[in-house]
């Protein structure tokens, strides 16, 4: 895919990661609905987010499923800022955030893991976690403990001296989403977090979510894999070539015929329902 993005990923993920209070007033985080209305996204000739609207409200498990290409990525994209949408609107708690950057949105509760992770390669797991917090009232020494806690939470406790890079693929998913509950998010994006990870990995992911989404931060987890959404998530929206085609429990959203067709391809869904699949 062609990465023509206003805020380059990586730097966005330096940029949330970096992300200071600077003075402004916090509101206690785990209390606020995320509405997205009408986005809209365009690529050249290409339309990959097309009026796109749903609500987060306060401590919602959100799954958010689709092919290759339909959207998904983009729509979080342009929920935390990386691409600034051509119309629609984003609001945080009631508060207007359409297109501002990565850095304001994390300010405002919302952070986010990405498809490839993120890390800071040079740098050790428990360094990471310090990032979004540097700038912060204590600085380091005051985030130390709840940095620890955090790597501690998802098994990494151990690696808290190694270098990024030399943790797992599935590691650096764990690093990576421990390090967005550093500040204290009211909502959580994450892209893909159990793609490509060993079984273990990703039921200890699947069981930590469950655990911070109890206590009350909500999630929209992008996901190829239905089963373990399905496990995870009460409500599902499908998006297919930049729309929501279908939004509801995942049981209904999963055996819809526009999700069927959409993943399938109208003749062999067709095929399919012939058959009695
Ligand atoms: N920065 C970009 N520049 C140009 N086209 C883009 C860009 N980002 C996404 N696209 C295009 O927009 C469409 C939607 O892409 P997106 O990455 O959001 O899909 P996705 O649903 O996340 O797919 P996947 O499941 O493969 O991750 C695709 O056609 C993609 O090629
Ligand atoms: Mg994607």
């Amino acid at each position: 895919m062609a990465d023509q993005t206003e805020v380059p990923q990586q730097a966005a993920a330096a940029e949330q990661a970096e992300a200071a209070h600077q003075g402004e007033a916090a509101q206690p985080a785990r209390v606020r609905d995320l509405e997205v209305d009408g986005l809209r996204k365009r690529f050249g000739g290409h339309v990959a987010v097309d009026g796109v609207s749903f609500t987060v409200p306060a401590g919602t498990l959100l799954g958010l499923i689709g092919p290759n290409g339909s959207g998904k990525t983009t729509t979080l994209n342009l929920v935390n800022g990386v691409h600034r949408p051509d119309a629609g609107a984003v609001r945080v708690g009631g508060v207007d955030l359409t297109g501002r950057r990565p850095a304001t949105l994390v300010r405002h509760g919302v952070t986010r893991t990405f498809q490839t992770p993120h890390v800071f390669h040079t740098i050790t797991a428990l360094e990471n976690m310090l990032v979004p917090v540097l700038h912060h009232r204590g600085g380091r020494a005051a985030f130390q403990d709840r940095a620890l806690e955090l790597l501690e939470f998802v098994g990494l406790a151990g690696h808290r001296d190694t270098p990024a890079s030399e943790l797992s693929g599935g590691q650096q998913k764990l690093l990576e989403f421990v390090r967005a509950l550093m500040t204290e998010p009211a909502v959580v994006l994450m892209d893909e977090p159990f793609a490509g990870v060993h079984p273990a990995v990703k039921e200890l992911m699947r069981q930590r979510i469950v655990e911070v989404n109890a206590r009350g931060t909500s999630f929209i987890i992008v996901s190829h894999e239905i089963p373990d959404l399905t496990r995870l998530c009460r409500q599902v929206i499908c998006m297919s070539e930049g729309r929501v085609i279908a939004e509801g429990p995942p049981a209904e959203v999963t055996a819809d015929r526009r999700v069927v067709e959409a993943y399938l391809g109208r003749g062999a869904a067709a095929t399919g329902r012939e058959a009695g699949t």
